[in-house]
């Protein structure tokens, strides 16, 4: 009887032991598997309800006023492509135009000698684009306060003939200059050399390929622009002296003199404030 009695107490001692650990295991399965569970469950609920009534009522933003731009985007450092994006000097300062007025800014890319219509006939708001001011231009549109200064300069083979702008006028001259069409470069050496020396381009890049091809034996364009020509291109120099200086603004049409006032007081604003020379000095050393 006694030894049935501590079978029986062994047993049930047995038993107990299983439980506990049977216990204790499922505690364990439990303690690992519900921090998991919930980290996840709750979250969702959480989102879920949280972002619903964001959904529902959403904040309107305030639409901002759209102020469209039409440049020319073959013109670096003033606008040109980096991927799909226009950015350069006069990008950036229309940005910060666009949001010194609380506009919006958006910039319509065309062919240099569109620019002036586009701004005639109001297809879009204003022209920016290195453009400089000149008496012609005056007559169709209006500038803004000039916002930097430009220099044409001559761009030619590192071998060239052509050592000094002089070397063109010379009595029976016959080089071949290239320009882009529309432009002061084009128009001004139109003037001085007749325009059956002058060979016009859509844009810079191309009358450059030209140079380089011997089509034509120098390219007049912007300082800025020409620097950036030379450094992509090997085997050309621009020449020490310039060709012409000239001032760049904004041209918006002659009618929508209130956007015009608006404009110049956010140059004056941009310049006083230093962000002007800020976006200038970014792109150029
Ligand atoms: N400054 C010159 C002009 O007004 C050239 C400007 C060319 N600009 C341009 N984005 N392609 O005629």
């Amino acid at each position: 009887m006694k030894r049935f009695l501590s079978m029986i107490l062994v047993l049930s001692m047995l038993v107990m032991c299983f439980a506990l650990t049977a216990c204790n295991n499922t505690t364990t399965e439990e303690e690992t598997k519900t921090p998991a569970e919930d980290a996840v469950k709750p979250e969702e609920n959480k989102t879920s309800e949280e972002e619903k009534p964001e959904e529902e009522t959403p904040v309107e933003p305030v639409a901002k006023e759209k102020l469209v731009m039409a440049t020319n985007a073959y013109f670096q450092p003033y606008e040109y492509y980096d991927g799909d994006k226009i950015v350069g000097i006069d990008a950036e300062i229309a940005a910060a135009i666009a949001e010194y007025l609380g506009m919006e800014l958006e910039i319509s890319d065309m062919n240099f000698d569109s620019i002036i219509t586009a701004v005639k006939t109001g297809t879009v708001n204003f022209g920016m684009a290195g453009m400089t001011v000149t008496e012609e231009r005056l007559q169709e549109i209006n500038f803004s306060i000039s916002y930097a200064s430009g220099v044409q300069s001559i761009i030619v083979k590192e071998d060239s003939a052509i050592t000094t702008p002089d070397d063109l006028y010379v009595e029976g001259a016959s080089q071949k200059v290239g320009v882009q069409l529309g432009t002061t470069g084009d128009i001004y050496a139109s003037d001085d050399f007749g325009a059956d020396r002058v060979v016009q381009y859509e844009n810079g890049n191309n009358a450059v390929l030209a140079l380089l091809s011997g089509d034509v034996d120098c390219v007049i364009i912007d300082n800025e622009p020409a620097k950036a020509l030379v450094a992509a291109n090997e085997g050309l120099k621009i020449l020490d002296t310039s060709y012409a200086e000239e001032d760049y603004a904004i041209c918006v049409a002659k009618e929508n003199t209130e956007l015009l006032d608006k404009i110049n007081e956010a140059i004056l604003a941009l310049t006083a404030n230093g962000k002007i020379a800020e976006i200038v000095a970014k792109y150029i050393k």
